[in-house]
């Protein structure tokens, strides 16, 4: 059982059990906040259950109970939130057309309506100590890549939420935070390997879908920033008098400003010119493999 000194400031963070959440959890935790770790599975916390600063809750951002329940934990325990750092989510691609009806509306269950239902429940504790609400968004919160459709109105869809939540209760002391990592080597892409695995062959987008995912996978797993750069700017996010309303987290920042300033048709025939460019580099790689 963990001992929460009178000075700590308690911090929740949703998808504890892996990537960016889990070493958000740590990094907290390190830095000497208190932290309620979230995880639909606790045993997937492993170590960090034993860190004096944690306190594991269960936690599925999607289920009522289990956010009745965290709510009476942090109640019991009598810390208060300082933070909510809204970090659960999951990936839906493929290709709009091949998506369903059933998959879009997990996706938004979980990146949208989850976060939606923990931020209500739990805003009454913040708002008292005038604390901090981080959304864990991405850089396809602003930038919409083809065949990730799902994904990305999501996270275009908390963007929105963010910015609306944020000019509706800063006036009341609470600060709203965006952060959108590009890519981070966790194990969102061996999720998404296995996605492509399960994936419809025979759609009429299959070829192109297949490869932009795989290379997409193949660059995050191979390019991307370790999960503990995110973790440093949560930080900041939560301690910063005057934190920024966004920040972005990737090796590539000016080219994903380049992005939001140029025309929408100029970005059309770019992303157009990628897909082309990889879907034939992947022929090119089956064929000689062949
Ligand atoms: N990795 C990147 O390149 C990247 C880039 C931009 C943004 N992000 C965002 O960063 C966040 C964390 O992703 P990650 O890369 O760390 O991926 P990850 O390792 O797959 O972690 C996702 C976390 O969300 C949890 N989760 C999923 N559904 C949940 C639910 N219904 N309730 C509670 N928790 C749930 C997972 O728990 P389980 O272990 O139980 O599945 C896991 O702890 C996500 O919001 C993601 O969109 C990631």
């Amino acid at each position: 059982m963990s001992k929460i000194m009178s000075q700590q400031k308690s911090v929740l963070v949703t998808g504890a059990s892996s990537g960016i959440g889990l070493a958000t959890a740590e990094y907290l935790a390190v830095q000497g906040f208190h932290v309620y770790a979230g995880a639909r599975d606790m045993r997937a916390l492993g170590a960090l259950s034993k860190n004096s600063n944690i306190t594991p809750v269960q936690l599925d951002v999607t289920d009522r109970e289990d956010i009745a329940e965290v709510k009476r934990i942090i109640e019991g325990k009598g810390t208060g939130l300082f933070g909510l750092v809204n970090n659960a989510g999951i990936t839906k691609a493929g290709a709009l057309m091949d998506v369903s009806v059933e998959d879009m509306r997990a996706q938004f269950e979980v990146n949208l309506f989850g976060v939606h239902q923990i931020t209500r429940a739990l805003f009454p504790f913040i708002l008292q100590v005038k604390g901090r609400i981080v959304m864990m968004s991405s850089d396809s919160g602003f930038f919409a890549t083809p065949f990730v459709g799902p994904y990305c109105s999501s996270k275009f869809a908390l963007e929105g939420y963010a910015d609306s939540l944020r000019r509706e209760i800063t006036p009341y002391g609470v600060k709203v935070v965006l952060i959108e990592p590009g890519r981070i080597v966790t194990a969102i892409w061996d999720k998404g390997e296995k996605s492509i695995a399960d994936a419809q062959h025979h759609s009429m987008f299959w070829k192109e879908a297949k490869a932009l995912g795989e290379y997409s996978i193949r660059k995050g797993k191979t390019t991307g920033l370790p999960p503990i750069a995110v973790a440093g700017i949560v930080h900041q996010a939560l301690t910063l008098e005057k934190p920024k309303l966004r920040y972005i987290v990737a090796k590539n920042s000016f080219e994903y400003r380049l992005m939001k300033i140029f025309p929408a048709w100029y970005v059309d025939r770019l992303v157009l010119k990628k897909v082309r460019e990889v879907t034939r580099l992947a022929e090119k790689n089956t064929q000689s493999s062949k």
